[in-house]
């Protein structure tokens, strides 16, 4: 008999109760499994505590470099802003942590696959989609969703199975971090009349006690992807991790977001991402430094496709995979570097190379050397305006008629 239950476990209020609640209302044995997506701290403690609470098997799955290869690459690739402000880190992470999660359910012969969210959220529709997708024979249980607890009976409940109440559920916010980012929501925020409390930032510094003086960083991509920092080269896990750093200590990456979710409602959210936004601008600069107008343009359209797909959990949508081919092909000749320059919660660019750069001197200087032709803007004008002195000499003649 099919008695096993997968639970993305995190060691979380929510996921702890599930273990003991998915046990005694499906009759089930559960596995936990807590995927490591370079966010979270004491892994053991989480795998030994699900043990403690009574999961047959706890497993941890160390997905940071598929995390980064995978997922994070084509973000980069594609730009990717959702409503052009978040570089969706928490949107990102889902259909990874299902895909692990089907994986799981697949050795363990599990009938079910469980996950932590409630009802109003995005991540509830990502993790659905992606195990649909990728495992559509197994139920999908939401005990968050079916139990009806108000936050007061969870705690309850928690404390009636000697179930440990973490001190994070003191916390205001609800949170959600991994190597992309960190997403914070509810308590004050929630009344989005009132200024973000200065307690909701965890990687950034304010922007007002930044430091005094830049970081100047030379970023260098190889078709499309980060491979050095000021001229050594690094994994790209070690450089999203340094830019999270560098960048949260100079306050970038800050991100007051009043969002379009998935479900219909709007919500505030506060996104910290210092690498995302440095490599997100270094990356775009460098694209439409190589890329001829037409390709910007037209990738522009594209890349706000992919942000609204994997906003929209449709991570491994055909449609997807199709998107994110166009932005592949087209990182070819993204090869060269960005000078950035972090400021007191700024990131600009202040120089770029590439041996790929359209940029022409000659072309584009004022100077002695100049080699545009300009009288050929002369022929050029006359005819790129001709339907609008067409239309005019039309007018002309009608109003006459009209006036006669
Ligand atoms: N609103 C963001 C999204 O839908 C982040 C949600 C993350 N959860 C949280 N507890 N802050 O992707």
């Amino acid at each position: 008999m099919q008695n096993k239950i997968v639970l993305a476990y995190s060691g979380g209020l929510d996921t702890s109760v599930a273990i003991k609640w998915l046990k005694d209302t499906y009759h089930a044995d559960i596995v936990c499994v807590c995927v490591d997506l370079g966010a979270a701290k004491n892994l053991e403690g989480i795998q030994k505590k699900a043990l403690t609470l009574g999961a047959i098997a706890s497993e941890v799955v160390d997905a940071k470099a598929a995390f980064a290869q995978d997922f994070l690459l084509p973000a980069l690739f594609a730009n990717a802003l959702y409503e052009g402000r978040y570089p969706l880190a928490t949107a990102l992470s889902r259909p990874l942590i299902a895909q692990e999660l089907a994986k799981v359910a697949q050795q363990h012969d599990a009938f079910a696959v469980a996950h932590g969210c409630t009802g109003k959220g995005n991540d509830q529709v990502r993790f659905e989609l992606t195990l649909m997708a990728l495992a559509p024979h197994v139920k999908v249980i939401a005990p968050a969703r079916e139990w009806g607890f108000t936050r007061e009976e969870e705690i309850a409940y928690a404390g009636k199975h000697g179930i440990p109440i973490p001190v994070t559920v003191n916390s205001p916010y609800s949170l959600d971090v991994n190597l992309w980012g960190r997403s914070a929501e509810c308590g004050s925020l929630e009344n989005i009349g009132l200024m973000p409390p200065p307690d909701v930032y965890d990687w950034t510094t304010s922007p007002e006690q930044a430091p005094d003086a830049p970081a100047i960083v030379k970023i260098a991509f190889d078709k499309g992807v980060p491979v050095a920092l000021n001229g050594n080269n690094m994994a790209l896990l070690d450089i999203i991790s340094e830019l999270n750093r560098l960048g949260g200590l100079h306050g970038i990456g800050r991100i007051d977001h009043v969002e379009n979710r998935l479900v219909g409602i709007k919500s505030h959210e506060i996104y910290e991402a210092p690498a995302a936004v440095v490599l997100l601008e270094a990356h775009k600069d460098l694209e439409m430094l190589v890329h001829p107008k037409d390709v910007t343009h037209f990738k522009t359209a594209i890349d706000k496709k992919f942000a609204e797909m994997t906003y929209n959990g449709q991570w491994f949508h055909p449609l997807m995979g199709a998107l994110q081919a166009f932005q592949a092909r087209l990182q070819e000749p993204v090869t060269g570097t960005i000078t950035v320059k972090l400021f007191k919660g700024h990131v600009s660019v202040v120089a770029r190379e590439s041996a790929n750069s359209l940029y022409n001197f000659s072309l584009a200087t004022y100077d002695k050397g100049d080699q545009f032709n300009h009288q050929a803007a002369v022929g050029f004008i006359q005819l790129f305006g001709l339907p609008q002195k067409t239309l005019a000499l039309l007018h002309e003649k009608q109003l006459a008629a009209a006036q006669s």
